[in-house]
């Protein structure tokens, strides 16, 4: 389906650059929105060719541009897990009163499609099993088993060590952290609008996103840029915990076509869909293949934890595949191998986001 009109927030940023790119590449007619914030651009960035610098909070002005626009592509979002609790206004702010502006703006316009960028983040902990007690609903992990070196979950009763399980769309959402928090409640406004509107949204819950243009080692940044920036600069990667938690990593040209396929598939009510590789890779794993192409230094396993990681969480892809036909298109060992030498963004991610 070519020939949409589509508004494309967040259009200058790492995922949303990819997707405007692919829109376009599509026949799509794209309106590019940015606020250019200073936490993911830097401070003295200059607003793209082709995108409009827009706050999403701002209804007015996005009264003045979703005339006649088919469907809404909303990636504008203050990303990363939060620092601090400082940083719960601007997540609260940027993510989820700008969703809350941008529906009402829909509502006021006509327009009845929404695709959302969303997060595995919104489960919390992944699906656990053991042998003999089935499925468990774990908690969050003890300080002294991480401090002794114990990172699996143990099944309360048997005390058997339990094992992952791929995850599904109906699972649970238990958000751990602020950012996880924003992203549900972004998922909540949305299903209550589509509800009381009649209106679609699919929301993209994207696994641990990678690729070309990803920004550069901050506090806010994943795991693959760490790990890569470390190598440039000759510093072995800090692998946490035992380097066997588990993620499913996806490139950042497969979460651009899973939009391009969402926008292009209307469907019916709200509906959550895994974006995910469904190959998936251990942190350790994603060190050594980052390290090997890069010629060294080995990763360091380190031992050390962060309070409030999950231990595994792997999505289950198949629900996207049959929903909008997307599946992905970029095995994560041959995606991290090419991400070694991937150009990254300089100037991303320096300050703290602010509201
Ligand atoms: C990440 C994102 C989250 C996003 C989600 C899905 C961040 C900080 N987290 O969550 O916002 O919604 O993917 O795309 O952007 N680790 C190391 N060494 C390091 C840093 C991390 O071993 O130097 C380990 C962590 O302990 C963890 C794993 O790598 O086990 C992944 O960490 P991270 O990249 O922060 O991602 P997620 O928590 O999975």
């Amino acid at each position: 389906m070519s020939g949409m009109r589509v508004l494309l927030t967040g259009a200058a940023g790492f995922i949303g650059s990819h997707i405007r790119r692919d829109l376009v590449g599509a026949g799509h007619e794209v309106t590019s929105l940015d606020l250019m914030l200073a936490a993911a651009h830097g401070p003295t960035a200059s607003t793209p060719e082709g995108v409009a610098r827009v706050d999403v909070r701002d209804g007015a002005a996005l009264d003045a541009v979703l005339h006649g626009i088919d469907v809404v592509c909303h990636q504008a979002a203050v990303v990363g897990n939060g620092v601090s609790a400082q940083d719960a206004p601007a997540y609260a702010s940027h993510n989820d009163f700008g969703t809350a502006v941008l529906l009402a703006a829909m509502d006021r316009a006509g327009c009845h499609r929404l695709v959302l960028a969303s997060s595995m983040v919104v489960y919390g902990e992944g699906r656990y099993r053991g042998e003999r007690c089935g499925t468990v609903d774990v908690g969050t992990r003890r300080a002294e088993d991480l401090d002794a070196g114990m990172f699996e979950y143990r099944c309360p009763d048997s005390g058997e060590i339990l094992t992952w399980d791929s995850v599904h769309e109906d699972a649970p959402l238990r958000p751990r952290s602020l950012y996880a928090a924003s992203k549900l409640a972004q998922e909540n406004y949305a299903a209550a609008w589509a509800s009381v509107t009649g209106s679609s949204v699919t929301a993209l819950r994207y696994h641990n996103v990678y690729g070309d243009d990803m920004p550069r080692d901050t506090p806010y940044s994943g795991v693959a840029a760490i790990f890569r920036s470390a190598l440039e600069a000759g510093q072995a990667p800090q692998v946490y915990e035992d380097g066997r938690q588990t993620r499913d990593f996806v490139h950042v040209t497969d979460i651009a076509a899973a939009n391009v396929a969402a926008v292009e598939q209307p469907l019916p009510g709200f509906v959550p869909l895994n974006v995910s590789s469904g190959r998936p890779i251990t942190i350790g794993e994603v060190a050594t293949t980052l390290a090997a192409a890069r010629g060294g230094p080995t990763p360091v396993v380190t031992g050390r934890y962060r309070a409030g990681d999950v231990r595994h969480i792997v999505a289950d892809p198949d629900r996207a595949r049959r929903a909008v036909g997307f599946a992905a298109q970029v095995d994560p060992i041959a995606g991290l191998t090419q991400f070694a030498f991937a150009p990254l963004r300089d100037s991303a991610g320096t300050f703290a986001p602010t509201f």
